[in-house]
């Protein structure tokens, strides 16, 4: 077979194994000790989830109106941000009295290990939002009651131009909903799919979004724990929202759960190592890689993680021809097993990585404003076109007659 033939196969393999085996980690046997993580109880306060304007819908993000001061000390805006989080964070939103009925469910424009990410469109309305229906079956089954209650908290409390949120959830006899604005675009990973690979150009615009996006997250003290390019959708302007917070936790200090995706899991975590917000810069670094070569830095044909997970903490990876010395160089120095030289876990922090030298010239509160033209715009006829995703079998829901887990589900 011609080089290029099984070089084609060989790509075709990583992305029918990452898109179809969903091959996630989620082992709680691995948590050593309690975490230091403040997530209080909920609230039972019944605030009603209002709205959002079909246009912020449509471009994904209630934060979509807000500009940015380019004189701004960025720090400071961090620190307001901070202080909107901790509101919402406080006053959590119950369920709503709304429920399924007052939607009309179109299409499934993604499945996960808990459930299934369906288009919906209110009753009588032009109104679209993507709903993420969680099994509470399978919710207790795999021990993931705290790490959903963490996802819908953090998906109610954030506001971030390139990060998805709540609209409102509500819950039934069998599944929690979590109701988010529809980011029409399609996942980062199909389009990288069609692309084999993106310009430097490209990755670097969304690289830059998706930095700016975890140095927000860690500023509210939140580790996200899950990057690649399956939760990255683009929206309809060509820029970035990251999706799915159910791996996205609080934290103080440090945690140990075994978590993520495997051919993005720092070492630290693969070692059982207590481990913080490193972790995140870690898996941009795989991203920056995957988005420029087209597949991750440790990737192994073989289906035993194991095999995969001593690569990792081995650290030795190659770069194909044509990746940029100034990429090689930002990759390198984030993709570091030793944490006290990891790009972004350093005295600097992020500011490491926004001011290397890769990203010379990037216009960071322009981004944040929207004001920068996007290197590729997703071609979709209207607010709740989907053909930006997938094809999947349509199941309908069941809904158990009893109520499942009442007192599990308590505070949802
Ligand atoms: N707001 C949204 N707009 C459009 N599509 C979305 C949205 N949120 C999620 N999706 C789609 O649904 C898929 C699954 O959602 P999500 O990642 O939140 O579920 P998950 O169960 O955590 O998945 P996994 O276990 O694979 O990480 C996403 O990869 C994406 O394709
Ligand atoms: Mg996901």
């Amino acid at each position: 077979m011609p080089r290029w033939e099984r070089w084609e196969q060989f790509k075709r393999q990583i992305f029918a194994r990452r898109r179809h085996a969903k091959p996630k980690i989620m082992s709680e046997a691995a948590v050593k000790s309690t975490t230091t993580t403040v997530v209080k109880s909920f609230a039972s306060t019944n605030v009603k989830a209002s709205s959002p304007s079909a246009a912020q819908a449509a471009s994904g993000s209630r934060t979509t109106t807000k500009k940015f001061s380019h004189t701004s000390d960025y720090k400071q805006i961090l620190n307001r941000l901070k202080v909107d989080f901790e509101k919402r964070y406080n006053n959590v939103k119950a369920s709503t009295d709304g429920g399924l009925q007052d939607y009309d469910v179109l299409k499934t424009l993604g499945t996960g290990a808990f459930g299934v990410v369906k288009l919906i469109r209110k009753k009588n309305t032009e109104e679209y939002s993507a709903l993420k229906i969680l099994s509470k079956e399978k919710i207790v089954r795999h021990k993931q009651l705290q790490h959903t209650a963490n996802e819908k908290r953090i998906l109610q409390s954030v506001e971030f131009p390139f990060l998805v949120n709540m609209e409102c959830c509500f819950k039934d006899n069998s599944f929690i909903y979590l109701v988010m604005p529809f980011v029409c675009g399609g996942e980062m990973f199909a389009l990288l799919r069609k692309s084999k690979r993106f310009g430097e150009e490209q990755a670097k615009f969304y690289g830059a979004q998706v930095a700016l996006a975890i140095e927000y997250l860690h500023h509210m003290n939140l580790i996200y724990r899950d990057l690649k390019p399956e939760n990255i959708l683009i929206d309809t302007k060509g820029y970035v929202k990251i999706t799915d917070f159910g791996f996205c936790k609080l934290i103080r200090d440090r945690t140990w759960t075994l978590c993520g995706t495997p051919e993005y899991l720092a070492p630290e975590i693969i070692q059982s190592k207590g481990y913080g917000k490193s972790v995140d810069w870690w898996s941009f670094g795989i991203l920056l890689y995957e988005m420029a070569a087209g597949y991750t830095p440790f990737y192994t044909s073989s289906s035993d993680h194991m095999v995969l997970f001593e690569k990792i903490c081995k650290g030795k990876f190659r770069f194909p021809a044509g990746f940029g010395s100034d990429l090689k160089h930002l990759v390198q120095n984030i993709l570091h097993a030793d944490l006290t030289r990891r790009f972004g876990n350093l005295k600097n922090g992020a500011n490491d990585i926004k001011q290397h030298v890769w990203f010379r010239g990037t216009n960071w509160i322009g981004l944040m404003n929207v004001e920068v033209p996007a290197p590729f715009i997703p071609k979709v006829s209207g607010p709740g076109d989907t053909s930006q995703f997938d094809v999947y079998d349509e199941q309908d829901l069941k809904v158990a007659s009893k109520c499942m887990f009442i007192k599990e589900f308590a505070d949802f």
